[in-house]
């Protein structure tokens, strides 16, 4: 059943207090709930209306008296009480069985401990309740359990009590001050240990912050403490916002389906996303504990306090969360090129990811105005794409303005459910700005193209931009209108150097940001002597395609001298796509492969460069990736454009051996290991010039690969030469056996064994198999499943995309199997088929073939039913 934003009622009973008893037992947990309702004078309706999944009802009380089965309805989940007084006490007695729940969605079981993940429906796998974001109340909580087995209950705000019940149980009582709706909720009972710390505010408050983790696991909890100090100082110093309780904790857990969750004061987390120390986890792991430990903390104010009054309005904290994360990210590192390295990363992430969803079957507006399953709605395209739109507002007014609005936006909205619109309105409010065609960044899916011409006039010395925008059609949107769309633009003359820009007798400084919100308009530069190379969307000021008819000679030109790193290193991009795509049709064309000396001089150039960070110059070396390469292609023949990719990496080893030989050794970080970005770029540079010196597997770049496995004192190190000797296809069955032994009680650690192994180039099928059946494996863990079916299905399209259909076979039987236990897991595997239409005709057919049979499954959950079908009808 399709659900439709436009049919929108306010809820019809509100909630002003819960208390919740919880008798935790993995076979049998009873929740009892008592809840205090008010009929909402904003609906007509005197229908109380509660969900309720996966639950039994035991008992059911209003106001003090028994209802009977024939007093309620209970139907497709929802219970409705017919026209129910104004003010209602209910007292509901349910129950349910964690250990059963593989959906990890409600309250479940991993290892020996309770935990629970309600956002965005799970609260109702819990306890009968309007489980809708705009219903918000109090909480109390009662957490009884076996004291042996379960000494630590943790529920959101503040712990009011605990004690001993006899028996060997005990209990905790909690209690949340600020309202918040269910999905917010959060419970944990497990065997557990802390790090913490008191920490005081900028106010000068104390505040108690804790990290719980399993024993064992307490020499992995540093650097999400120090994330979440840094974190909770941040958003004082950037945003002046303060947190608001005297106790805030994070829980880490393995068996999580996505990545945290922000629940009130007690976050709980996917391990990955917690646990580091040098020996488990790489730069790229503590990058995403900082990222991911501050954008839970984040939501406290963008999410928590100001939540959504609906799905749909789902970026409204997620884009915006986003956003602050990634901000919060860049001022951590704090120089102007490492920010240009994190604004890289956010480049890459949204053409390998976000512009292929807003191309194809799955394509939906930052605001969807339908869905299945919400769950479904967790995308690229409301996260990343929603915080593009976020970051375009700070883009058109201004890091000032934009603070303007934020603080109006809190004023306004503090304590409330409100929309995506709200939030438009406090930025355009707080700026006297019409943001009124802004909104189709809300409205409209797909990415809108901008085609973008130039003309020298210089007996007038002037220099004209033309720029005209379209959007392709996507599922049930055919037309588009303009969008707004701030184009950050810079001139770049001869000498390398920024013109100053003047436009209408008004001088711009060095780069300026062009309105563009017709479907074509002229902007006219004054005083540009001679033509100039164009620099078009510096720093990626849209999330937009941009067309612009560079010549070979141009783009070296800003590959060389663009004051504008993201733009310098999308020039680079630019000259190597235009080879990558030569170089794949003369695969098809069987014609010989041969790459130019001018683009290898010019990566010679970067790579030399000891001017330029190590991390920029790491991101200058990485091509376009194989789904990005697809993307720019008609019909996609993945083979060749492995083997066109495999050339040019090759072609760039033999080449520059020496110089990358050269780099490889200066760029050793000796000493303890950091993550701080200094030394993260060089190991990161060290190790991209690795991989390159590994690409045709020779015994002196072999042997550099086994010293470093063998002598490195850190994860990066050590998974980086693990990872280039297996995907170089040298033998490398030693180290990997080594690598296991050393590492198989580290959970994190054997998903990497399995992912790299998942994702080299020779892995096919059968070998997958074969892995399958190693005695870690299961599907069952959703981090381990990825590990190896989600690495292989996605990062490995050459095996992927075997012309037998094998692989696609293989896909079908385990987004089936997985459905059966986690169907949110199951429907982000179904989504690696997503661009089938645009395949060779001959791959095209096995790949419906394997649609069609996972589409006619039985059973089959609501979330892979909505994938597939939408991917076999559009
Ligand atoms: N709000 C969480 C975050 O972005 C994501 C939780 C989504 N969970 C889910 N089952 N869809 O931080
Ligand atoms: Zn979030």
């Amino acid at each position: 059943k399709t659900i439709y934003r436009k049919d929108y009622t306010p809820p019809s009973y509100l909630v002003e207090t819960v208390e919740l008893g919880f008798d935790l037992d993995p076979a049998c947990t009873i929740v009892a709930s008592r809840v205090q309702l008010r009929h909402n004078p904003d609906s007509k309706s005197r229908d109380l209306v509660l969900h309720g999944e996966a639950i039994e009802l035991v008992a059911l009380r209003m106001n003090g008296r028994e209802l009977n089965p024939d007093q309620y309805i209970i139907d497709n989940n929802i219970l409705t009480i017919r026209n129910a007084p104004v003010n209602v006490l209910l007292e509901i007695e349910t129950t349910c069985v964690p250990m059963e729940n593989t959906t990890l969605s409600g309250l479940y079981t991993s290892g020996s401990g309770f935990y629970t993940q309600c956002e965005a429906e799970g609260f109702r796998r819990i306890t009968y309740f309007p489980d809708r974001p705009d219903v918000m109340a109090r909480y109390t909580v009662m957490l009884r359990a076996d004291k042996q087995q379960y000494p630590v209950l943790l529920s959101n705000g503040n712990l009011l009590e605990e004690g001993d019940l006899g028996d060997g149980r005990h209990y905790a009582k909690w209690e949340d001050p600020f309202k918040k709706p269910s999905y917010l909720f959060a419970l944990v009972a497990a065997r557990l240990v802390c790090q913490e710390e008191k920490y005081k505010l900028k106010s000068g408050r104390e505040v108690l912050l804790q990290v719980w983790v399993e024993e064992g696991n307490l020499d992995k909890t540093d650097y999400a403490m120090q994330s979440l100090k840094n974190s909770i100082r941040w958003d004082e110093e950037r945003w002046g916002l303060e947190l608001d309780l005297d106790r805030f904790m994070i829980v880490a857990v393995s068996d999580f389906n996505m990545g945290a969750m922000e629940n009130k004061g007690l976050n709980i987390f996917n391990t990955k996303f917690v646990l580091a120390n040098p020996r488990t986890a790489t730069d790229i792991d503590y990058s995403g504990i900082e990222a991911v430990v501050g954008h839970e903390y984040f939501h406290n104010w963008t999410g928590n306090r100001v939540t959504c009054r609906d799905w749909f309005q789902l970026s409204l904290k997620e884009g915006l969360t986003v956003f602050r994360d990634q901000e919060f990210s860049a001022d951590m590192i704090g120089t102007d090129s490492g920010r240009a390295v994190t604004r890289i990363d956010q480049v890459r992430t949204l053409r390998q990811a976000q512009f292929p969803e807003d191309a194809g079957p799955m394509a939906h507006p930052v605001r969807p105005d339908s869905f299945v399953e919400i769950n479904n709605f967790y995308t690229v395209t409301v996260y990343e794409k929603g915080a593009e739109v976020v970051r375009m507002y700070q883009t058109l007014l201004g890091r000032e303005g934009f603070r303007k609005g934020m603080d109006l936006y809190f004023e306004r909205h503090d304590g409330q459910a409100v929309q995506c619109d709200d939030f438009r309105a406090a930025m355009a409010d707080a700026n006297e700005r019409d943001l009124k065609q802004f909104e189709r960044w809300y409205s409209q899916a797909g990415t809108p193209v901008v085609s973008v011409s130039g003309h020298h006039d210089g007996a007038r010395q002037v220099y004209e931009l033309t720029l005209r925008q379209s959007c392709p059609a996507t599922p049930g949107q055919r037309d588009k209108k303009p969008f707004h769309i701030p184009v950050a633009v810079g001139l770049l003359g001869s000498d390398g150097k920024d013109l100053p820009l003047t436009l209408g007798g008004k001088a711009l400084g060095t780069t300026a940001v062009l309105e563009l919100t017709a479907a074509e308009q002229t902007f006219r530069f004054e005083g540009v002597a001679h033509a100039p190379v164009p620099s078009i969307l510096r720093d990626f000021s849209a999330p937009v395609v941009l067309e612009y008819p560079y010549s070979d000679e141009e783009l070296l030109h800003l590959f060389r001298y663009d004051s504008d790193p993201v733009n310098r290193w999308e020039a680079g991009q630019r000259l190597a796509m235009q080879r990558l795509l030569s170089l794949a049709q003369a695969v098809l064309d069987n014609k010989p492969l041969q790459l130019d000396d001018t683009y290898v001089a010019a990566l010679r150039a970067v790579l030399t460069d000891k001017e330029l960070d190590a991390a920029f110059r790491e991101q200058c070396l990485i091509l376009p990736s194989e789904t990005i390469i697809a993307e720019q292609m008609e019909v996609v023949h993945p083979q060749a454009i492995h083997s066109a990719r495999q050339f040019m990496r090759h072609a760039i080893g033999t080449a520059l051996r020496a110089e990358l030989l050269q780099v490889y050794g200066d760029n050793a970080t000796p000493g303890p290991y950091s993550p701080d970005a200094i030394s993260a770029g060089k190991r990161g540079l060290k190790n991209v010039a690795l991989a390159y010196l590994l690409v045709q597997p020779n015994t002196e770049a072999v042997k550099l690969a086994g010293e470093q496995f063998a002598a490195a004192s850190n994860m990066t190190d050590r998974a980086a030469a693990l990872s280039s000797l297996i995907h170089s296809g040298a033998d490398a069955g030693k180290q990997l056996d080594a690598f296991y032994t050393d590492f198989k009680g580290e959970a994190l650690v054997v998903d990497k064994w399995f992912a790299m192994q998942g994702s080299a180039p020779h892995t096919n099928v059968a070998k997958v198999r074969e892995l399958m059946k190693h005695p870690a494996f299961t599907l069952k863990n959703p981090n381990r499943a990825r590990s190896l079916l989600f690495s292989f299905c996605n990062n490995n399209p050459s095996q992927f995309h075997a012309a037998d259909g094998s692989a696609y076979e293989f896909w079908a039987e385990h987004v089936i199997k997985l459905d059966a236990l986690n169907p949110q897991v199951a429907a982000r595997l179904a989504r690696s088929m997503d661009r089938w239409r645009r395949y060779a005709p001959a791959l095209q057919i096995h790949m419906r073939h394997a649609l069609e049979k996972v589409a006619a499954a039985t059973p089959l959950s609501n979330d892979v039913m909505e994938v597939v079908s939408k991917a076999l009808s559009n």
